[in-house]
């Protein structure tokens, strides 16, 4: 990665800057901001075709975020102030919403009443409604699916009173394109692969297929079995074990070991148990702000590497611990280690703007992690409030009061262990409702993209190595600031100071 003067000379002198300290200077271009490429990396084997990933907290990352999210082409961290149990759920949704082939599809007994079905449905966070109906040799007798769900007004009715007889079905082997042509002609949603004696090998559903097929699924960030990914936060030590042991049994696709101080004993013992115990699922580990702890964390193993202490929009480390360091040299620093040891580094924390995710990306992150800029959104959990007339969502830190009392999930994180005796490390707040994921997405990625167009870089790697940068002074900043005019309309990626 090429030095970055402004950053070099801060490091020199002791400085530390952050994003607003600092832009990019623009460079020779020879291409448009639609055909630069964006793809970064969260961990050494989990890809995205955006860089951006959500934050692991109580009001940014559940399924819903982590859904809407991949499909767009980042990764949701779902975050750990659930049980176990339910954080599991909300992996399982994300990695059961789409599938391209199903391996093993989810089969119910002709004997099942509906009410038990539907009980299953709702204990293993299914968001699907086909289920192919077996007898009790085990071979494949009718299917169950949305349709004979909403039209049986009797849960005591067994699943042989209400399934579809005379199914189509194909052999194991038939092709994609084969199994899409045959449901297209024969109008049929759902195709069970048998074997000679009638037992079920797999299935396909028709949505998926198109999907495929027509090729709308380009922008989706997907495993090697064409599943949206997601990724889970955990704590440390053994209740961290048991849990990533829940999350890895769902398909989970990386594990973020989450702790407000990345550099401690407990989480390099916590990390080692992972990398043993889980072979061939990447644990990312955070957070940290200094080269020495990426080392020590590399060398213990980890995937990827979150960075940021106290840059958050609702974190008060800094002013309560009197620790921390400003996020871009933080970044910088962090990145010039990892990346000579093929570790990707996320920027976790602070950025308020798209024009702060090319900054980050070019001292050399991989990824950014947002909280504060996707919560509010209509896919972040919990309900839009109105006060004084305006639309609000809660946005809380996950070292606050709120999130801290009722939740070991939050308490670890910040090593606080009586629930009456709290420090916090931040604060609750309110956030303008931003609307739909996807809008936000589009103009993040659009601010990215023409900040690439600027430096002349056609991909994060040609970003690293062109972009420069000049420190800019407070009046630089007002500056780039609209100014000198009250703005009538807002725009869809401004929001002001
Ligand atoms: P934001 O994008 O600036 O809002 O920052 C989000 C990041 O802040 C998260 O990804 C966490 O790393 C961090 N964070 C979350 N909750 C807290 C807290 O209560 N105190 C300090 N940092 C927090």
């Amino acid at each position: 990665m090429r030095k970055k003067s402004a950053l070099e000379r801060a490091g020199e002198e002791g400085f530390a800057l952050t994003y607003d300290d600092v832009r990019l200077r623009s460079g020779f271009s020879e291409m448009m901001p639609h055909e630069v490429n964006v793809c970064g990396r969260f961990s050494r084997n989990v890809d995205l075709k955006i860089p951006i990933v959500s934050a692991a907290m109580d009001t940014v990352t559940e399924h819903g975020m982590a859904i809407e999210l991949a499909k767009l082409g980042g990764l949701g961290i779902v975050h750990k102030n659930l049980s176990s149990e339910k954080q599991a759920k909300e992996v399982a949704k994300v990695k059961l919403h789409l599938n391209g082939f199903i391996e093993k599809p989810v089969c119910v007994f002709e004997s099942d009443d509906v009410k038990s079905i539907l009980a299953r449905m709702e204990e293993k966070g299914f968001d699907f409604q086909s289920f192919p109906v077996l007898n009790d040799n085990k071979e494949l007798v009718g299917l169950l699916a949305g349709n004979d769900f909403e039209f049986c007004d009797d849960e005591k009715l067994l699943a042989r009173d209400v399934m579809t007889t005379g199914i189509l079905t194909a052999k194991k082997g038939v092709t994609i394109e084969a199994a899409y042509a045959i449901m297209k002609e024969r109008k049929k949603k759902i195709l069970p692969l048998v074997d000679d004696s009638n037992r079920v090998l797999g299935m396909y559903v028709f949505s998926d297929l198109k999907r495929i097929i027509t090729g709308s699924n380009e922008s989706y960030n997907v495993d090697e079995n064409g599943r949206l990914r997601v990724g889970a936060a955990i704590g440390v030590g053994d209740s961290a074990v048991e849990r990533a042991e829940k999350l890895v049994q769902k398909g989970v696709d990386v594990l973020v070991v989450d702790t407000a101080h990345g550099d401690s004993r407990a989480v390099y013992d916590t990390l080692r148990r992972l990398k043993d115990k889980f072979f061939g699922v990447d644990v990312v580990v955070g957070n940290v702000s200094n080269s020495d702890s990426v080392g020590r964390l590399i060398e213990a193993g980890a995937d990827g590497i979150k960075v940021g202490q106290g840059p958050g929009s609702i974190c008060t480390t800094r002013i309560v611990a009197g620790i921390g360091r400003p996020q871009l040299s933080a970044v910088y620093e962090c990145a010039k280690i990892a990346l000579e040891k093929g570790v990707p580094i996320c920027a976790d924390g602070g950025l308020k703007n798209s024009g702060d995710i090319t900054i980050a990306l070019a001292v050399g992150a991989s990824c950014v992690m947002m909280g504060g800029m996707l919560a509010g959104t209509e896919e972040s959990p919990g309900k839009t409030i109105f006060l004084d007339g305006r639309p609000w969502k809660i946005y809380r830190g996950m070292g606050s009061l709120g999130a801290m009392r009722g939740h070991v999930g939050s308490r670890e994180r910040y090593n606080q262990i009586d629930e009456n005796k709290l420090v916090p490390e931040g604060v609750e707040g309110k956030i303008a409702y931003k609307g739909e994921l996807a809008n936000i997405i589009f103009q993040y990625v659009g601010g990215l993209r023409s900040g690439m167009g600027y430096v002349g870089a056609k991909n994060l790697l040609e970003l690293r190595e062109k972009g420069d940068f000049d420190r800019i002074s407070s009046s630089g900043l007002g500056e780039s600031h609209p100014h000198d005019v009250s703005i009538l309309k807002d725009a869809p990626n401004y929001r002001g100071k």
